[in-house]
């Protein structure tokens, strides 16, 4: 980054700015989550939503969230107060603050499980392992009271150590040559995946939709997810807008990195389909989805125990990317706001999210900790791990709201159109339909799905 005018810092590039908002995005979102809950909900038509969500959801409140955090400069709560002085709209922010300290908490346990399958891959751990056996091994590991959370206590320091240490920007540096190296890997996973005796069932599952299958708490989720995937609704995109300089055009920036996101995504899910078929793996398995398949496939490729290696190795650094994000927007906000120290805000916030991390990670093993929640017209009970990953896929849309509202209605339409238009100096034709979007379309969808989600309606 470089400074602006000795003001605020900057990227230095157009390419910084969107490999950086691309490494905030892309991360266990997209590789661990998007396949795992596609097979819970049933494949293509839950994925159709989910592309619905992106398009009319999804592209408006992130080019809204670049705006606010253009516009103001500041983190995701003085945004707020900057832009609507003496109302209660930095709450906005705060509630998104809660939200990404929820998130960080599971994020870094799964973070975990990946850290451990590094090991496992280096060790040769899958090798001549059955399906069974693999499954076996996941099942080991995250009943394990002490490992797993010895790993997510491991990846948070790493995470708070890259904000300490002050290489963040090292870090970023790092990830734009190892993300398209993910996505090469991926490539070739889908190559391997494909071509499995058994795929062709994968395929249909991931390409033939079965509309029968949808319901009111698969939508929810799909909104969730589109949220949860693209960094949304918890002004982690107005803390990174903050950072982008004024000659940027900021709808190009949000067509690409959601593009990017999106592709991530999908191809994780044409790695993981014709595999889950191929090797007998149930698609509704949840959170341990990719972890029970990838290995069958690296022991079925030339040069598997490489691949495995590489594979786990980059999807820990595109967890770090979106851990070292989300533990920067409480960091920023301590800082600058509760006037702690930097080093003081990292160890605070560090330090009780990985707390809480442990403790919901015991929830898989030795300590019953059931929550209550109100879906599909019904109560169900989750493990508070769980509960965690169903809560902040509620608030995310929530704040997504109060984001749109604040941008169509709140703020004043000139400034919207001047950061949209860079003051004038790109045609923006399609202004009046982002104005459509932001006030109308994207706040009533989100209400419907809601009210869908809590009736049970469809
Ligand atoms: N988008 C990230 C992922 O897909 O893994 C998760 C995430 C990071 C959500 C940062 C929200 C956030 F602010």
């Amino acid at each position: 980054m470089e400074k602006n005018n000795g003001q605020r810092e900057v990227f230095s590039s157009k390419f910084a700015v969107i490999a950086a908002a691309a490494g905030l995005a892309i991360g266990l979102g997209n590789i661990w989550k998007f396949p795992y809950i596609t097979g819970i909900y049933g494949g293509a038509a839950f994925i159709l939503v989910y592309l619905i969500c992106i398009v009319l959801i999804g592209l408006p409140v992130m080019l809204a969230e670049f705006v606010i955090g253009r516009r103001a400069r500041k983190n995701a709560v003085a945004s707020f107060q900057e832009l609507s002085p003496n109302t209660p709209w930095y709450l906005t922010g705060a509630f998104g603050l809660v939200t990404g300290y929820i998130i960080l908490s599971f994020y870094g346990v799964i973070a975990g499980w990946t850290l451990h399958y590094v090991f496992l891959a280096i060790t040769n751990g899958f090798k001549n392992q059955s399906p069974e056996q693999l499954n076996n091994i996941f099942t080991t590991l995250i009943t394990n009271p002490w490992q797993p959370v010895a790993w997510q206590l491991i990846f948070m320091v790493l995470t708070a150590g890259v904000i300490l240490g002050g290489v963040k920007d090292g870090i970023e540096k790092y990830a734009k040559i190892l993300m398209p190296l993910l996505l090469i890997i991926i490539i070739i996973l889908d190559i391997r995946a494909i071509t499995l005796p058994g795929a062709k069932e994968g395929l249909e599952f991931l390409f033939k939709p079965d509309f029968s299958k949808l319901n009111a708490t698969a939508i929810m989720s799909a909104l969730g997810h589109a949220f949860f995937s693209l960094s949304l609704g918890m002004a982690a995109m107005v803390t990174y807008g903050s950072y982008i300089g004024k000659k940027e055009n900021l709808g190009i920036t949000t067509l690409q990195v959601t593009l990017a996101d999106t592709v991530i995504a999908l191809l994780a899910g044409l790695a993981i389909f014709p595999a889950v078929f191929a090797f007998g793996v149930e698609p509704t398995s949840g959170p341990g989805l990719v972890f029970l398949t990838l290995p069958n496939v690296f022991n079925k490729m030339p040069a598997g125990y490489f691949f495995g290696i590489l594979f786990f190795v980059l999807l820990a650094v595109a967890a770090l990317t979106s851990s070292i994000s989300l533990l920067e927007v409480v960091v920023a906000y301590f800082n600058e706001n509760l006037k702690m120290s930097r080093k003081k805000a990292t160890l605070v916030a560090a330090s009780t999210i990985a707390l809480l991390g442990s403790f919901e990670s015991l929830t898989y093993s030795i300590i019953k900790f059931d929550l209550p929640l109100f879906k599909g017209g019904k109560w169900h009970s989750f493990a508070l791990l769980d509960w965690m990953i169903e809560i902040s896929d509620l608030m995310l849309p929530i704040g997504g709201f109060f984001i749109a509202i604040f941008v169509g209605f709140v703020m004043k339409d000139n400034d919207v159109k001047d950061e949209i238009s860079n003051s004038g100096e790109i045609e923006v034709a399609w202004y009046s339909a982002f104005k459509v979007f932001i006030r109308w379309v994207a706040p009533v969808a989100i209400i419907a799905t809601f009210i869908n989600m809590i009736f049970g309606l469809v």
